[in-house]
């Protein structure tokens, strides 16, 4: 179907994980996409292997806190292909040495919240700010963000990051509430665990088995889920659909929080239905 046909998109923290799949599944749909990242080698990577496959892509190496450098990623899109009808702001701080001091409160480290902030927060108002002018010139453009359930529901630590990805919800009511009548769609993914490699090496086996125990699903989630999602968003046929929050995550927002604990006693003191 190829129903990005003629767009243009950005797509950021692109060299791996979500962004990677989205990357290519949207250059799938027929966009042209700046496959952005501050990883330069890991963007030249994943562009390459778009373009080898037959897609249109250029690789933009970014730090999405540094307004030159974002006002730069913008120029690329327009300078390589005329224009920009779709960002999707994704990049984000996960790095262990700094995600590990994410802890509660009473023990973070300010240090640690500003450099949270910066990527997650601030790299997506500054790629906003310079996306909408070309979006606005072109009659309008879509602005995808990726938050998490955390930005939903809190979680153990990682105070600065779900707070990170709690604010992106507000932000994307924000740019929708303040650019939808000239033609501005801004909405929110927010996925549950999804297996990209930064997460599996780092997080413990039982951590995971935790987790999958809370989604609904038999399994958790996959990069190309979330960039499926994302795609239909950037599409014509989600028109009608801005200024929300999208939960992609197998259902892990939608119980009541003792469920995986009542479901393990329940499977152990009754017969199997
Ligand atoms: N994997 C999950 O379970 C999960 C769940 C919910 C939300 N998310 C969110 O999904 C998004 C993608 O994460 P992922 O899981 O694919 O991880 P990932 O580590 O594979 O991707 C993150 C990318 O962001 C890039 N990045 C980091 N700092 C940057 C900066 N300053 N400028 C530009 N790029 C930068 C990294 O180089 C990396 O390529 C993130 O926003 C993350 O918070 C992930």
């Amino acid at each position: 179907m190829r129903e990005l046909r003629g767009k243009v998109a950005i797509v950021t923290g692109a060299a791996s994980g979500i962004g990677a799949a989205t990357a290519r599944i949207l250059a799938r749909e027929g966009a042209a996409v700046v496959v952005a990242d501050i990883n330069g080698p890991g963007a030249d990577e994943v562009a390459g292997k778009i373009a080898a496959g037959g897609g249109r892509a250029v690789p933009a190496a970014v730090d999405v806190g540094e307004p030159d450098q974002v006002a730069a990623m913008v120029d690329t899109a327009v300078r390589e292909f005329g224009g920009l009808d779709v960002l999707h702001s994704n990049a984000s701080l996960l790095d262990p040495r700094v995600l590990g001091r994410d802890l509660e409160i009473a023990d973070l480290d300010p240090d640690v919240w500003d450099r949270v902030m910066r990527v997650n927060l601030r790299g997506y108002m500054l790629g906003a700010k310079y996306a909408i002018p070309p979006m606005l010139s072109r009659g309008g453009g879509v602005i995808v963000h990726t938050s998490s359930v955390t930005g939903l529901q809190s979680e153990y630590r990682r105070s600065a990051y779900s707070t990170s990805k709690a604010a992106i919800i507000g932000f994307t009511r924000a740019v929708a509430t303040q650019y939808g009548k000239e033609g501005i769609r801004c909405v929110a993914v927010a996925p549950g665990l999804v297996l990209t490699e930064g997460l599996t090496s780092n997080m413990p086996a039982p951590v995971r088995d935790m987790s999958l125990a809370h989604h609904l699903t038999p399994r958790l989630g996959e990069p190309d889920d979330i960039g499926e999602l994302v795609s239909f968003l950037a599409s014509d046929r989600a028109a009608f659909i801005t200024g929300c929050t999208v939960p992609i995550d197998g259902g892990l927002s939608a119980h009541v929080a003792a469920y995986a604990d009542e479901r393990r006693f329940m499977e152990s003191h009754t017969a199997p239905r």
